[in-house]
């Protein structure tokens, strides 16, 4: 169960079909994956399958930004006790369910420059890092969800992205469904 847990039957809903309908080689994506609980919830969709999940969250003391000012909320909630769990947890639920699932420990516009600069093995080849459908839940500031639908927007051919929070970044020029806070971008 995620953080925020309204929709989650839709959001899963949605990754179920998307799944069943979209080639095995376009790639999972959550953003900001936070104490892994939907990423675990997708692990077990994707259940023995080729489909690679990617998860990316930088965790630990970086400074949590909502609404332009630095959140004022627990700041122990997002620490590198967080990370661990996570990290326990993602691996765990990916091996019982023989899931592909890799994690990166940094930010969301990082991990789109990483990924241009480096071969990504699967199989004995170079595996091409493209997404099928990718779950925005990291940073909520407008700046950032903004590069990070732009550049996915270019580099996706079909799929679906969701915003999640879509009140924090509502006047973005994205059009979509917006259910429960999240706004569903469908690619193609
Ligand atoms: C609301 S939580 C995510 C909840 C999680 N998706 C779930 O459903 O349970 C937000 C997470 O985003 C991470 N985060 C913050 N800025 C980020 C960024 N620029 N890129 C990726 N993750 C980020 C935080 O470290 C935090 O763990």
């Amino acid at each position: 169960m995620s953080d925020h847990p309204e929709g989650m039957d839709h959001l899963l809903g949605r990754v179920r079909e998307l799944h069943e309908r979209l080639p095995v080689n376009l790639s999972f994506l959550e953003v900001g994956s936070y104490q892994g609980e939907t990423t675990c919830d997708i692990i077990r969709i994707l259940r023995g399958s080729e489909r690679w999940l990617f998860t990316v969250d930088p965790y630990g003391s970086k400074p949590y930004l909502l609404d332009g000012q630095f959140w004022a909320g627990d700041q122990t909630l997002y620490t590198d006790h967080t990370y661990r769990r996570a990290i326990r947890a993602m691996a765990t639920a990916a091996d019982e369910h023989a899931v592909n699932h890799a994690y990166y420990r940094m930010t969301s516009l990082d991990f789109f420059e990483v990924i241009r600069r480096f071969d990504f093995w699967y199989r004995g080849e170079i595996f091409p890092l493209r997404f099928g459908f990718v779950y925005l839940d990291g940073a909520h500031e407008p700046a950032t969800v903004r590069k990070e639908v732009e550049w996915l927007r270019e580099h996706m051919r079909e799929g679906l992205i969701v915003v999640d929070d879509w009140h924090h970044v509502a006047d973005l020029p994205f059009r979509g469904e917006v259910l429960h806070d999240r706004c569903y971008l469908p690619i193609g």
